[in-house]
């Protein structure tokens, strides 16, 4: 059993009750909605998103019923997200299965991703809670705008480490952060408990796309669930890049970014640039930043008392800088 699955484990049974959830939600009139739904939804997806809402919203003392209900709606706004991103970056492979549209293409899969997303703002109005709406809604304008700014700076590799911060807060982190924060805000708990949990989650989700974006430099498709070397095959340019230009000189620089912008790589010029961001420090650097953000992120849990919710949250804060896929 490897380090993923020994630490996700311990969280079955909240993961068995949003999976629950997800599929009694997952209804629609159109069949093939349903079963582009349970393609999407149902594999190897963590659940991450759903978690974190769970124990935020435990660390803040809620216990009522619509717990789980409401914990779907950060797997649905994740999932739709995917189903559009898989359509931007033509991917084939999604969470260790062909992605949805590769199996019924790029127009099925966008209006699936509109269906997850409008289903998830169906749960949240119903749950009568303006300041969790008024949340949402402001992270996932943010997430549409940390995808474009992505898109736009495509294939530039002038990117700076600033640019590239921008895009992952706004496309990834600040979902992982309206998650914990809507634990404080269904808790109806005081303002500066959640921009604590706010403040968590936002640096622990820029720990996570720092990770994501390493492992497509370093992991294998088996265990990362979706191909390698990716990023820079689309022209996107990522961390790993940025710190492995800035190792090189001038010459060497000019000469790989006239290479890759003029599409004349070729298979070997990829595996060599890969190879040299493996080898070059860049990966030890990238990690050195991933753990510094998970250590601000548990310091963010400082004011909590101890409990075994606040242990399970730094457990999963941890998982970020240890997961393999
Ligand atoms: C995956 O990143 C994609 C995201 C984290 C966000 C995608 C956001 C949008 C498409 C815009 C907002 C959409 C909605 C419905 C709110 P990645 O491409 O780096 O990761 P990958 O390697 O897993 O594809
Ligand atoms: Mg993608």
């Amino acid at each position: 059993m490897n380090m993923d699955s020994t630490i996700l484990d311990g969280y079955k049974k909240y993961i068995n009750k949003i999976d629950e959830e997800l599929n009694t939600l997952l209804n629609s009139r159109i069949a093939i909605i349903e079963d582009i739904g349970n393609h999407a939804l149902f594999g190897h997806g963590k659940r991450l998103r759903p978690l974190f809402f769970i124990l935020s919203s435990l660390l803040c003392n809620y216990r009522e019923d619509n717990l789980y209900l409401v914990s779907t709606i950060f797997e649905y706004i994740h999932t739709a997200s995917l189903l559009h991103d898989d359509v931007l970056d033509n991917a084939e492979l999604r969470r260790n299965k062909p992605s949805s549209n590769n199996i019924w293409g790029n127009h099925a899969a966008v209006l699936e991703g509109d269906f997850l997303y409008s289903k998830s703002f169906s749960i949240a109005v119903s749950s009568g809670n303006l300041r969790f709406l008024k949340k949402i809604t402001d992270t996932t304008i943010q997430m549409a705008e940390g995808q474009m700014l992505e898109l736009i700076h495509m294939n530039n590799w002038n990117t700076t480490r600033e640019e590239y911060m921008e895009i992952i807060k706004a496309k990834t982190a600040v979902l992982m952060s309206a998650a914990c924060a809507c634990g404080a805000i269904i808790s109806g708990a005081e303002y500066n408990i959640e921009q604590a949990l706010a403040e968590f989650g936002l640096n622990m989700g820029i720990a996570f796309q720092l990770m994501d974006d390493l492992l497509d430099y370093t992991s294998s498709e088996e265990v990362f669930g979706k191909p390698v070397g990716k990023d820079l095959k689309e022209g996107k340019i990522t961390l790993p890049l940025i710190y492995c230009l800035i190792k090189l000189d001038e010459t060497e620089r000019k000469r790989l970014k006239t290479l890759f912008k003029n599409s004349s790589a070729t298979e070997e010029d990829y595996r060599n640039l890969i190879h040299l961001t493996r080898n070059n420090g860049t990966i030890e650097r990238i990690m050195d930043e991933a753990c510094s953000y998970v250590n601000k992120a548990a310091e963010c849990l400082q004011p909590f008392p101890e409990s075994p919710i606040k242990d399970n949250l730094l457990e999963l804060n941890n998982y970020i800088v240890e997961r393999k896929h």
